[in-house]
């Protein structure tokens, strides 16, 4: 089974409830928030406050929460509280990872780690009993909208050969092609930001990328 996971960074703020509902109805199995702190990534984008109001209105749909910041560990709790039903964090930052990930899942929810593009796989292999999901970056994280880098192939790969068996997700750059490439490599849950959101048909993009897991 693949998953489709749609990131709300391209919605339009303003209307973000419609195109969730867009989201929902095209058949998107959740949602993939992008909490960025213009330290770890050179942008700022939400708060805990969105994953709270999208939790209220969109109870059951699952969350994924991509923290792309500096010392996440303060800021667990208050995620998990508000509603993220799953949160990865950066294998590239300062601090005990993996005393993090512990703490994500005796919070109950699901824990990721993600790798920037220049971050090999043999980095996170001792972390990877404790992760839920790996989140393969496939662009340098911080903007939506970039270009799919295809020789992050191999590292899905790599992460494969070493007996991973849980979900690898790809982000950065993901449409119904890129997401052939990185199906085909092992990866099994997609976030797709542009090419859906901007879609005419996101629903034909969701069928097509179904399509690849059957
Ligand atoms: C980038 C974010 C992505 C982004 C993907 O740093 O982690 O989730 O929203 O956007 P697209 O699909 O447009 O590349
Ligand atoms: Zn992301």
């Amino acid at each position: 089974m693949i998953e489709i996971l749609s990131s709300i960074l391209a919605s339009d703020v303003l209307n973000m409830g419609a195109d969730v509902r867009r989201m929902q109805d095209a058949g998107v199995d959740s949602l993939h928030v992008d909490i960025m702190d213009a330290h770890f990534v050179p942008n700022l984008s939400f708060g805990p406050a969105v994953v709270s109001a999208l939790k209220k209105a969109f109870p059951n749909y699952h969350q994924d929460v991509h923290l792309m910041m500096d010392n996440p560990e303060k800021y667990i709790a208050e995620f998990v509280k508000n509603g993220a039903g799953a949160i990865t964090v950066h294998a590239e930052i300062p601090g005990d990872v993996k005393a993090i990930l512990q703490d994500i899942k005796a919070r109950g929810v699901k824990a990721g780690v993600s790798v920037k593009p220049r971050t090999e796989a043999e980095t996170i292999r001792e972390l990877l009993p404790l992760c839920d999901l790996v989140l393969v970056m496939t662009v340098e994280p911080g903007f939506g909208g970039q270009k799919f880098m295809p020789d992050m192939m191999p590292k899905i790969r790599a992460l494969r050969e070493m007996g991973y068996k849980g979900q690898i997700m790809v982000d950065g750059g993901i449409n119904a092609e890129t997401a052939k490439e990185a199906v085909a490599a092992g990866a099994d849950a997609l976030v797709m930001g542009t090419a859906l959101l901007k879609a005419d048909d996101p629903a034909a993009v969701v069928r097509a990328c179904k399509e690849l897991g059957e």
